[in-house]
């Protein structure tokens, strides 16, 4: 049996089920093309000061964009490597592609990173998929079809109390101009949480909400490749995602907080 067969069965809109299938399919064919990749020496070249991108991000960009391009040629593609700086909302339906999230993961030999593929139309995430390499795990998620996790259904967590959440977050590139805003959410989260884990893939820190192994997970200054994809994944698991301050969440804006819902408000007391 196929591993996408599920789709087939839960999925009953026949567009939304080839474009499903279509962004499954890309997450894991880049993703199997990545874990080949792991062992072997990397050809690194920096970014940014620390920010680094490898031969395996452009190699999984090239197979998203071949994949998706085959599967729904009627779709353009927004993706991380062939993007201009300054990022702008598309007015059309279109692909928002992160061939690695992780990358500093991958390149270190930290098996935590994630192929992160979503449809974006009229300001909404319509379809995700969100695929780990290394765990074999693929999350995916339609409007109104539930998130799921290699074919099972997923749900966010029920935890009420801060005490009892175990949260993730991350640290931006330029993190000299934001060390404070940074140290400042951390002084006021992290006496109050179970713990904090900076997992390094915001893509796998929203998936991990949206199954239930993290509470809530919030970073500042990311793209919409980190977090498109992730947004629909935890929505439709029963989770919310929004700004720092509550506010209807774009991954067009540089701030997430995604979170089980009964801790939201919670943490945006904390964040604002
Ligand atoms: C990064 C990861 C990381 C986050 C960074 C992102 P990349 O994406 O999601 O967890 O802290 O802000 O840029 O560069 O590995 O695709
Ligand atoms: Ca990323
Ligand atoms: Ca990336």
């Amino acid at each position: 049996m196929n591993r996408l067969d599920f789709l087939e069965q839960t999925c009953t809109d026949q567009s939304t089920l080839r474009q499903v299938r279509a962004a499954c399919h890309a997450a894991l064919t880049a993703g199997f093309m990545i874990r080949e990749l792991y062992g072997k020496p990397h050809e690194i070249t920096m970014k940014g000061e620390i920010n680094l991108v490898t031969e395996a991000d452009f190699a999984a960009e090239s197979a998203i964009t071949a994949s998706l391009g085959e599967d729904t040629p009627e779709i353009p593609i927004l993706a991380e490597e062939s993007a201009d700086d300054e990022v702008k909302e598309p007015a059309e339906m279109t692909w928002i592609v992160d061939p690695l999230d992780g990358t500093t993961n991958f390149a270190h030999g930290i098996p935590v990173f994630a192929v992160s593929i979503a449809l974006m139309d009229a300001g909404q995430a319509r379809v995700a998929a969100i695929y780990c390499p290394m765990q074999d795990e693929l999350f995916c998620a339609w409007q109104g079809g539930g998130a799921w996790l290699n074919g099972d259904r997923i749900t966010v967590t029920e935890t009420d109390f801060l005490v009892q959440a175990l949260v993730a977050t991350g640290f931006p590139y330029d993190i000299y101009a934001r060390l404070d805003d940074v140290m400042a959410q951390m002084r006021d989260i992290l006496p109050k949480v179970r713990d904090i884990r900076r997992m390094g893939a915001a893509a796998v820190d929203l998936a991990y909400v949206a199954c239930g192994r993290l509470d809530a997970f919030w970073e500042m200054d990311l793209k919409p490749w980190d977090t498109a994809a992730g947004w629909l994944v935890v929505e439709e698991a029963g989770g919310m995602v929004t700004d720092f301050a509550g506010k209807p969440y774009s991954p067009f804006t540089p701030e997430i907080l995604a979170s089980n819902t009964r801790l939201h408000t919670l943490i945006t007391d904390q964040l604002v």
